[in-house]
C-alpha cells in the first residue's frame, strides 16, 4: 500500500505518517517541499507516485487571521479548492482522499453533541472555507473519499519536533502558568480537545478498512477549556492562580466561533469503532509522551 500525506510537519500529518508507516510505504511532504497550492507540482507528485491513499493534513487555521480581507483567496485557495484538486487527482488514479474538516462548520446553538448528518452552519471565513472544502468534495460524484470533521487538535508536533514552540493550547497553558504569566481562558465555550496520535490511529484504521464518506472523530466527552487548563495544571502540578475564566464575548476575537462544538462520533459508533479516548486519558497520554508526567 503506499499513501501519500501532505502537511507533514503539522501536528496530524506528523501522527499519520507515524500510524501509516507501521504498514504501508509512505511519501510525505512539507509546505516546504510541496505547497498544496501548487497545483502542477501536485499533480506530477501524484501521477508519479500512483499512492492508493492521499491525506491532506494541511490547512489555512489561523481563524482570526482569516478574516482579513487580504488573506480570503488564499484561505479559500488552501483550505477549498486545492482539496478539491487533490480529489479530482485521486479520481484519475482510483486512489481514496482523506481530508481534515472542522468542528466549527457547526454554529453550537444545538447545546448537544454534534452528529454528521447534524446542518452545518459556519459562523467565520475558516469554518466557509472548510465547509466549502467538504461540499466541492461531495458533490464532485467520486466517492472514494473520507471527510473527518475533528476540532481543538493538539499532538507532539506542535510542540518540540523541528524548534517548534507552542503550537497548541496545551503547550501555550504549561508555558504561561510555569512563567506565572497570567492567562485569559473561555468557561463558557465546549468542545473535546483531541489528541492528535489517537485521531490520526483511528483516521489510517478507517482508511485501511475502506470506509467512505463523512465522519466525525473526537474525544469522548466534553469540558470547557477553562476546565480543560486547569486539568492541565493539575495533571503537572502546576499553580493555577495564573488562569483567569472569562467568556467568549470578553475574548474579543476577530472570528466569531462556536460556544458549543462537541461532536458525536456516531458513525464510529454505528459500526461499533468507537474507541476513542476520554478527553482526559488523552491529555494524560500527551503529557506522558511529552515526558512531563509518568
Ligand atoms: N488545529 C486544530 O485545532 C484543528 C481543528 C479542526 C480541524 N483542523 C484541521 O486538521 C488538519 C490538521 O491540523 P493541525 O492541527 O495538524 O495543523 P498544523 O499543525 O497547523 O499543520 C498544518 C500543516 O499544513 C501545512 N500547510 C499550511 N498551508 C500549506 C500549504 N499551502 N501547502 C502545504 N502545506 C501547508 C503547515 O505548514 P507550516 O508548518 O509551514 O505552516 C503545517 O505543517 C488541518 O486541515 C486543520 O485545518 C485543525
Amino acid at each position: 500500500m503506499k499513501a501519500v500525506v501532505f502537511g507533514s510537519r503539522g501536528q496530524l500529518g506528523f501522527d499519520l505518517i507515524r500510524w501509516l508507516s507501521k504498514s504501508s510505504e509512505v511519501f510525505s511532504f512539507s509546505r516546504e517541499e510541496v505547497d498544496i497550492t501548487d497545483l502542477e507540482k501536485v499533480k506530477k507528485i501524484i501521477f508519479e507516485i500512483r499512492p492508493d491513499f492521499v491525506f491532506n493534513a494541511t490547512g489555512w487555521n489561523n481563524v482570526d487571521g482569516a478574516e482579513k480581507v487580504e488573506n480570503a483567496e488564499r484561505v479559500f485557495s488552501v483550505n477549498s479548492f486545492a482539496p478539491y484538486f487533490l480529489l479530482l487527482l485521486c479520481k484519475e488514479i482510483s486512489a481514496t482522499f482523506i481530508n481534515v474538516s472542522t468542528d466549527y462548520v457547526f454554529d453550537g446553538k444545538k447545546r448537544l453533541p454534534y452528529e454528521e448528518q447534524d446542518e452545518p452552519n459556519p459562523l467565520s471565513v475558516y469554518a466557509l472555507s472548510k465547509l466549502l472544502g467538504e461540499l466541492l468534495i461531495k458533490k464532485s460524484g467520486y466517492s472514494k473519499f473520507i471527510i473527518v470533521r475533528s476540532g481543538g487538535l493538539y499532538g507532539v508536533n506542535g510542540s518540540y519536533i523541528a524548534g517548534r514552540t507552542y503550537r497548541n493550547f496545551v503547550e501555550r497553558v504549561i508555558e504561561n502558568i510555569s512563567s506565572q504569566k497570567k492567562m485569559r481562558i473561555v468557561y463558557d465555550v465546549f468542545s473535546a480537545p483531541t489528541y492528535t496520535f489517537d485521531l490520526a490511529r483511528k483516521i489510517v484504521e478507517l482508511a485501511k478498512e475502506g470506509f467512505t464518506g463523512i465522519v466525525h472523530i473526537m474525544q469522548i466527552g466534553e469540558i470547557s477549556w477553562y476546565d480543560f487548563s486547569r486539568l492541565i495544571a493539575d495533571l503537572l502540578h502546576l499553580d493555577d492562580r495564573f488562569i483567569e475564566p472569562i467568556t467568549l464575548a470578553e475574548l474579543r476575537a476577530p472570528a466569531q466561533r462556536p460556544n458549543y462544538s462537541v461532536l458525536k462520533n456516531s458513525v464510529l459508533e454505528k459500526l461499533g469503532k468507537n474507541d476513542m479516548m476520554s478527553v482526559e486519558d488523552a491529555l494524560k497520554s500527551y503529557l506522558k509522551e511529552r515526558g512531563l508526567i509518568l
